[in-house]
């Protein structure tokens, strides 16, 4: 199993709404024995909590099931997980700072965006739920990206 870990500040507004795109991705392609799916904040203000209303809204939107409770990055995670998929800079600092020796391959979400190639997913918190549309729209293709790059470094065979 490929494990794929995004993460956020919170886990309840952008790295859940990028974990459920994924996974449905993974599913459209026939993967979900091959990859899985998690996600993760570097704070502990929502540990416990479901994602946002608005993510939820906005998976509703685009009929992305969404399913998740918000955990904290753990020093075991740089294990178990092959890919560390950080939203943005601060996260990816944060992220650094704990990876210690770990092999797992740290990558920014929108390093995969052609639209903002390196750009951070912008923290919708604190907006409307435009914000969160307009996340939905920047990690559903960044997330199509991440996928075919994965599929391409594991040599996983697709076969259809
Ligand atoms: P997220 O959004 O990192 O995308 O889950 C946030 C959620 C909560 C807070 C900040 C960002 N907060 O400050 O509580």
């Amino acid at each position: 199993m490929i494990n794929v870990l995004f993460v956020c500040l919170g886990n309840i507004c952008r790295s859940p709404l990028a974990q459920a795109v994924f996974a449905k991705q993974v599913a459209q392609r026939g993967l979900t024995d091959k990859i899985s799916a998690d996600s993760c904040g570097t704070g502990a203000y929502h540990i416990g909590s479901k994602p946002d209303d608005r993510s939820i809204i906005i998976a509703q939107r685009h009929d992305v099931p969404i399913h998740h409770f918000a955990r904290q990055l753990i020093p075991a995670d740089f294990a178990a997980f092959h890919y560390i998929v950080g939203m943005d800079e601060k996260n990816m600092q944060n992220i650094q700072s704990m990876s210690g020796n770990s092999t797992a391959k740290i990558l920014k979400m929108r390093y995969f965006d052609s639209m903002g190639k390196n750009k951070d997913v912008p923290d919708p918190y604190y907006g409307d739920i435009e914000g969160f549309e307009e996340v939905y729209q920047i990690v559903d293709r960044s997330c199509e990206q991440l996928l075919s790059f994965i599929i391409a470094e594991e040599q996983l065979d697709v076969g259809k």
